[in-house]
């Protein structure tokens, strides 16, 4: 379970302070797809990012099974992420000197010091990625460089995948496909899902709808 307790988020320089979230508090169960949706500018990656520990909160609590993620130090942090989460970003943020296969790996290698190969082969083959594994970022279309980005987060087998508008990139047929496949991927494998959408179409999946409006949450 992850529970998010009076979370606070200001940007503030030397001239002015921008207040995005105030005091937001809700729990998200195990095994939950959650969607969070909003408009432009309305605090929806700020809030992804601070959940998963990109980035942290002005005050509050993130709590997962317990452990406050806000009081780790960042190097434990890092640890945390990295045994728990995948992360989908919007801009994909490939490793554009990798090839695919290098990036897919990348995550693994990292947690696991080791790539279970038998992984890789399976998570390649339903991402559709066989003909493109020696490819570098560079060569693939958008919705190609989108499936290695969603190739590399599940390559860990997280517990919670975070995906900020995964499929920003894509026409409404791999759309379809890439929810569904991140859905019955995350319902196969109790991991919660946490992803950021535009589109209420694709809020249907959701267990959870997370409206961010207002510096709040509405649930
Ligand atoms: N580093 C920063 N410094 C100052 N303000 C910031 C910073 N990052 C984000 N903001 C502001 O916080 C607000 C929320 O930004 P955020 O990126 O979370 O919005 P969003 O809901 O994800 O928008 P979009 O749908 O356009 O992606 C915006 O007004 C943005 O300008
Ligand atoms: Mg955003």
């Amino acid at each position: 379970m992850i529970e998010i307790k009076s979370i606070y988020k200001n940007y503030e320089n030397k001239y002015v302070k921008t207040e995005v979230l105030k005091d937001l508090n809700f729990k998200i169960d195990d095994k939950s797809i959650v969607a969070i949706t909003g408009a432009s500018g309305s605090g929806k990656t700020t809030l992804l990012n601070i959940m998963c520990g990109l980035d942290v909160p002005t005050s509050g609590s993130i709590i997962y099974d317990g452990v406050d993620i806000t009081k780790l130090s960042k190097r434990k942090l890092a640890k945390f992420r990295l045994n728990n989460c995948g992360f989908v970003f919007q801009d994909f943020c490939l490793v554009s000197t990798l090839s695919v296969k290098e990036n897919v790996k990348i995550a693994a290698l990292g947690k696991d010091k080791k790539v279970d190969e038998k992984w890789y082969e399976e998570v390649i083959e339903l991402l559709g990625l066989n003909d493109r594994v020696d490819y570098f970022p560079h060569q693939l279309s958008g919705g190609e460089k989108q499936r290695v980005a969603i190739a590399r987060a599940i390559m860990t087998k997280p517990k919670v995948i975070y995906a900020d508008e995964p499929t920003g990139n894509l026409d409404s047929e791999n759309t379809i496909r890439i929810m569904n496949y991140l859905e019955r991927y995350a319902r196969e494998n109790e991991c919660i899902f946490v992803y950021v959408t535009h589109e209420r179409d694709l809020c249907s999946i959701a267990d959870i709808i997370i409206n961010v409006s207002d510096k709040c949450v509405h649930i």
